[in-house]
């Protein structure tokens, strides 16, 4: 009877270790498709963000800063050595030889979304507030490291 028990006790601990191991380890499918689907929606949040500052609903628009904000964060580890390539990845080889600047690029990105969410509230000109923080950083980001598409 106690022989029973610990089989199924040990079974029981391999079946949950096992569980966790795949909860954490992310395969390289997931976590290509992971970054593309964010960077996705940071661009569907940015172009929200523009047509809700023309109409001046300025208050809407902040937590989708913040949400692009996040999703930038989240983004400084999609890019494990290991995902070079597959899944039609467009991030170029560049990101890898100058990882600092990319991460250093990704944190401003972030951090610029967070000074547009107080600009706003008191920027003469928002379009121009958008351009300086938000869009300028994709291009001076995928100039560099994401490949013509
Ligand atoms: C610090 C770098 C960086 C910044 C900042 C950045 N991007 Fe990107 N972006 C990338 C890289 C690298 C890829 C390629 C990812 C891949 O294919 O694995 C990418 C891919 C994309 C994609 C394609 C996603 C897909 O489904 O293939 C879109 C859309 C996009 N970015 C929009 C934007 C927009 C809009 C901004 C600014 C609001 C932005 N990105 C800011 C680096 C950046």
């Amino acid at each position: 009877m106690i022989q029973k028990i610990k089989i199924v006790k040990t079974f029981i601990i391999i079946l949950s270790l096992s569980f966790s191991f795949s909860a954490n380890a992310q395969t390289v499918e997931e976590i290509i498709k992971g970054r593309k689907a964010m960077f996705s929606e940071n661009y569907q949040n940015g172009k929200k963000i523009s047509i809700l500052l023309k109409s001046n609903k300025i208050e809407e628009a902040k937590p989708l800063m913040k949400k692009i904000s996040d999703n930038y964060i989240k983004l400084l580890d999609y890019f494990p050595e290991n995902t070079k390539e597959g899944f039609k990845t467009e991030a170029l080889p560049s990101i890898w030889e100058n990882k600092d600047e990319f991460n250093a690029l990704m944190q401003k990105a972030s951090d610029d979304m967070i000074k547009l969410a107080k600009a706003v509230d008191t920027a003469e000109d928002l379009r121009a507030v958008q351009k300086e923080l938000m869009w300028g950083n994709c291009s001076s980001c995928h100039n560099r490291f994401r490949a013509p598409h």
